[in-house]
């Protein structure tokens, strides 16, 4: 950047300064029509299109009742102009500098101002400025074009050098094809999880700024380095510069650090822009010395407090001054990838963060935006809901996933403030892409201003380029094989030349991964596409023994009375009408849940959704508890094979875009999934497992994510019997739990733990069917307190349980949001469920055992409310000898000596009939 000299400088200011002179056009009624007029309606932004028709009356249903994903497509087959008129003053017509900046324009559109075309905008995610000095008049008419989203991926589909796969999305998702030409929310032309709604819109600020000889502060980024004793910062001031420049704009930045004691730190750099400069994103750099007595680390949740200190630039000259703050967090984070054995190096490669040279287990999931439509999805209630529901779950990180969008400032000072590391994707996912000129300037453009903007946040802990990409072209998803070569060509031209570049030229302080997921630096030793993605050696990766699993998740239903919500009562009268399979997205999915319910429970009538329901949130909150069990048990141990080591655990996915089958757990409204109230429990700093592998082996462990041991813990291995809350046995055992370990404390067979004695003693298959354990994990002076269990035999085989009477009493509500709920029990009563239907909030506790006659639970509250209210709509569901019992749908010979492929097969047989019957009773 030749155009700009800089020097430090000491200076002092007087006179009356101003800040920049913007004219907001959110202030504005804008006028909505689409191309025919019959439809023209005033408007606000920033919105956009299905919330406009809706809330015009022109939709007369909510985007989610029914069919009307599809019903509603009309509207995104529709090309839609958003316009308006404005008038400005004499005073700031005279201003010879004018620019109109888009903020975020939702699809491909063409701007005209007072007739004349102005310029596109393609890039949903990217900040658009166009120069209007010398079209602007005092009475101005603004139309913004938009063409069919649907239409635009036609079009660049068939205008492109050669096909770029996938041609479309499954049948399933009803959704629209092509939305790898587009740069905008991957998932919003439909995905597994949620709806096509392919919108446009004005989704953020619109403005007409005056500049006068100065520049506006836009982004600041910070480099840290953590040397003996002080902080070394590189800080950037990111400057949108005039794009049209009369006279050479001098003046200065001051940065002003605010530390601990309200001391400060300062410093300052001149500016002077010469009217020929080319660039018109400049930076000014500046290196800030802190000492590290002045400032406290920042860390993730769990580990240590999250000091944020307040960074401010100000532009200023003799007449103009401006300013940003942004909250900076002093910490160092790594992604440490080197030998698990020095001596042998095919073993591979660790993958961790370290933060502050802490090794971090990563616990967490992934987040996809809190809403389709992009209007909505930086709903600050929502967002801060979703994350305090993260740091209530002992989560640590959440992976921004690349088919969504990057989120909200708000959304990351949100995790900073509350510890939650972030893996940030860009926003590729499931496709190959194209890579024509005027797509990768666009996707430039898109990396600079998002990594720009986010850089400084001490939440990010990583950067990757791509969602399974890697995996796709590696694995043929899409029938890229014939042209392997070339699809890789043109991988690496996108996620390597233009993307890893970019971000590195700004950010050089975090790793960036190409894909994910992938094996690391071996991917890219390998050419970046590795010869097998998904090695369990380098790498996130998925299930069995991953060094880092960054996705993993099960099928589940939500709550009734969310569907009620969005539904007939005929909608729901069976898991087989119309509706209930318009909203499962993903192929044989129905199929795949019923199938793991078989395992485990046998299938409840079809008819009866809500124990289709119960069942299948307890099947993914075991499943997901149980994988994640097994993950952090890896986390200090290495096989004799290489494999283990494992230190991350991110199950797919937290929230939810709409009322569906699919794999959150959370619901769209914020509604726990039983998953949730689980993942408090098993991502807790320090759990006890329990597992039994095929040969009838039980192992216990004690796993502790804390820089401390724990001395003189009490463990308890409790025996029970079915039918009787008084324990068969007991052992337990003191013991140290090491700090940042996964321990095996015991090892034994079933034989011996369980069918030894003689109340559990059961028949010849099935052991361990008569009795279960519950493990707990007690010591005072930290507080400890952990309680888990291992069922021996799937919940079919279960012998001896009875039917549970249990009553749930509200016993008072204070505060008017938190309510003490009293439980009690007259026998053993497996996967307790309290239900509130649509009262917003969270229990402390849900889907709970009971091998004791009463406990106490809390009703964290969202709104106010009473006691009556509350044991209104309280329901508790269990699972007992009754409702066991009415599962007896499938009567297939199950004898272990068949095949396990028969076996199977014969169930899917068996499935796929009850599911295609069409008159079911
Ligand atoms: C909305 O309009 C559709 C089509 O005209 C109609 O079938 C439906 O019953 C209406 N829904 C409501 C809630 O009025
Ligand atoms: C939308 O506009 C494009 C040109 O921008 C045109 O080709 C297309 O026919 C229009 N579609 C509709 C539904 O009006
Ligand atoms: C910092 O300033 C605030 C407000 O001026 C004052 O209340 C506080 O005592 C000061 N803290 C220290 C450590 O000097
Ligand atoms: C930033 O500008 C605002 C006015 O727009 C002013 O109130 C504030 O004090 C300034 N902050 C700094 C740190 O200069
Ligand atoms: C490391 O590799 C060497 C050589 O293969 C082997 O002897 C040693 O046991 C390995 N160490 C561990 C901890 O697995
Ligand atoms: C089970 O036992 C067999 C025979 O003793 C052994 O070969 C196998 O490795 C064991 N499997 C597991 C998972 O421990
Ligand atoms: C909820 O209750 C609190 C305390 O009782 C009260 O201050 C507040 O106004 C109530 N809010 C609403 C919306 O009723």
């Amino acid at each position: 950047m030749k155009a700009i000299v800089w020097f430090i400088l000491c200076f002092i200011f007087v006179h009356n300064v101003q800040n920049i002179d913007i004219l907001s056009l959110d202030t504005f009624k804008w006028k909505l029509t689409n191309r025919n007029k019959n439809i023209e309606e005033q408007v606000n932004i920033p919105g956009g299109i299905y919330s406009d028709l809706n809330n015009k009356g022109i939709l007369n249903e909510s985007l989610y009742y029914r069919f009307n994903d599809v019903a509603y497509r009309w509207i995104a087959k529709e090309n839609w102009t958003y316009s308006v008129k404005f008038s400005i003053n004499e005073q700031d017509l005279n201003n010879k500098n004018k620019e109109l900046i888009f903020h975020g324009l939702d699809g491909h559109a063409t701007i005209y101002l007072n007739q004349h075309k102005i310029g596109k905008a393609i890039n949903s995610y990217v900040r658009y400025r166009f120069d209007v000095s010398e079209l602007i008049v005092q009475e101005n008419y603004l139309e913004i074009k938009f063409e069919s989203p649907i239409e635009s991926a036609n079009r660049l589909f068939k205008n492109a050098k050669h096909p770029v796969p996938p041609n479309c999305v499954p049948n399933e998702y009803n959704g629209e094809c092509h939305i790898n030409f587009l740069r905008r929310m991957p998932a919003s032309f439909g995905w597994d999880w949620g709806p096509a709604v392919p919108s446009v819109g004005i989704w953020k600020s619109a403005e007409l700024v005056y500049f006068q000889n100065d520049v506006i502060i836009r982004d600041i980024t910070v480099s840290m380095i953590s040397e003996s004793s002080t902080w070394k910062l590189l800080v950037k001031v990111f400057l949108d510069v005039p794009l049209r420049i009369l006279e050479s704009i001098k003046g200065q930045i001051f940065l002003t650090l605010f530390v601990k004691n309200n001391k400060t730190i300062t410093s300052s750099e001149q500016i002077n822009i010469s009217p020929n400069t080319k660039f018109h994103e400049v930076a000014i750099t500046s290196n800030i010395l802190v000492a590290k007595n002045l400032v406290e680390l920042w860390w993730p949740n769990g580990y240590g407090s999250q000091n944020l200190y307040q960074l401010s630039a100000t532009f200023k000259n003799e007449i103009n001054e401006n300013n940003k703050s942004i909250l900076i967090g002093f910490r160092t984070v790594e992604l440490i990838q080197k030998a698990v054995n020095e001596s042998n190096l095919e073993h591979g490669l660790t993958f961790y963060l370290s933060v502050n040279g802490v090794p971090i287990f990563a616990k967490g999931s992934n987040y996809i935006p809190s809403n389709i439509l992009p209007e909505k999805s930086y709903n600050t209630n929502t967002l801060q809901y979703l994350i305090e529901t993260a740091k209530i779950s002992h989560m640590n990180i959440l992976r921004i996933w690349g088919g969504g969008r990057y989120e909200s400032d708000e959304f990351y000072e949100l995790c900073d403030r509350n510890g939650i590391l972030i893996w940030q994707d860009m926003m590729f996912a499931c496709s190959m892409y194209p890579v024509d000129v005027e797509f990768l300037s666009s996707v430039t453009n898109e990396i600079n201003q998002q990594v720009r903007r986010l850089q400084f946040h001490p939440c990010i802990a990583l950067w990757a380029g791509n969602n399974e990409n890697e995996a796709a072209l590696r694995g043929n998803w899409y029938n890229t094989r014939s042209q392997f070569m070339l699809f890789k060509k043109e991988y690496i031209q996108l996620y390597v030349d233009t993307i890893k570049n970019t971000l590195l030229a700004i950010d050089t302080t975090r790793s960036f991964l190409i894909s994910s997921p992938t094996n690391g630096l071996k991917s890219e030793k390998e050419g970046y596409v590795s010869k097998n993605p998904y090695d369990d050696l380098y790498g996130d990766d998925v299930y069995p023994l991953p060094r880092f699993c960054s996705e993993y998740g099960f099928q589940s239903l939500p709550s009734l009375s969310s569907l009620q919500k969005v539904a007939t009562e005929e909608d729901l009268s069976s898991l087989n009408t119309e509706f209930m399979k318009h909203r499962q997205h993903l192929p044989l999915g129905y199929i795949y849940l019923v199938y793991m319910m078989f395992l485990q429970f046998s299938v409840p009538p079809i008819t009866d959704l809500n124990s289709i329901i119960y069942i299948s949130q307890i099947h993914q909150a075991m499943s997901v508890k149980l994988q994640t069990e097994w993950y952090r048990k890896w986390r200090s141990t290495l096989l004799p094979n290489g494999k283990g080591m494992t230190m991350g655990a991110m199950y797919w996915q937290l929230n939810d875009v709409w009322d569906a089958p699919s794999w959150s757990s959370i619901e769209f409204n914020g509604k726990w999934k039983m998953l949730q109230y689980y993942a408090v429990n098993f991502f807790s700093p320090v759990i006890i497992t329990a597992d039994m592998n095929l040969n009838k082996t039980i192992t216990v462990n004690v796993i502790s994510d804390l820089t401390n041991n724990i001395v003189d813990a009490e463990l308890r291995i409790e025996i029970y019997k079915w039918d009787s809350m008084i324990p068969v046995d007991t052992i337990s055992k003191i013991l140290t739990i090491e700090k940042e370990s996964g321990q095996t404390v015991i090892s034994t067979s079933v034989d011996e733990l369980i069918e030894s004695k003689p109340e559990c003693k059961s028949s010849e298959f099935h052991n361990g069917e008569k009795c279960f354990l519950r493990l707990t994990l007690n010591e005072s002076n930290t507080n400890l307190k952990y309680e888990n269990f291992l069922y021996p035999v799937s919940f079919k085989r279960i012998k001896g349980l009875q039917n549970c009477s249990i009553k749930a009493t509200v016993e008072s509500c204070s505060n008017s949001r938190q309510c003490i709920i009293d439980i009690k029990v007259d026998t053993i009563c497996l996967f307790i469920w309290l239900d509130v239907g649509d009262i917003p909030g969270y229990f402390s506790e849900n889907g709970f055992t009971m091998t004791y006659p009463s406990k106490k639970i809390l009703f964290n509250s969202r709104e106010n409310i009473t006691t009556t209210k509350l044991e209104k709509f309280l329901t508790v569901t269990v699972l007992d000898k009754k409702r066991l019992d009415s599962f007896t749908l499938m009567t297939i010979d199950t004898k272990q000596d068949s095949s396990m492929f028969e076996f199977s097969f014969k169930i899917l047989v068996e499935i796929i009939k009850i599911l295609t019957m069409d008159n079911f009773d």
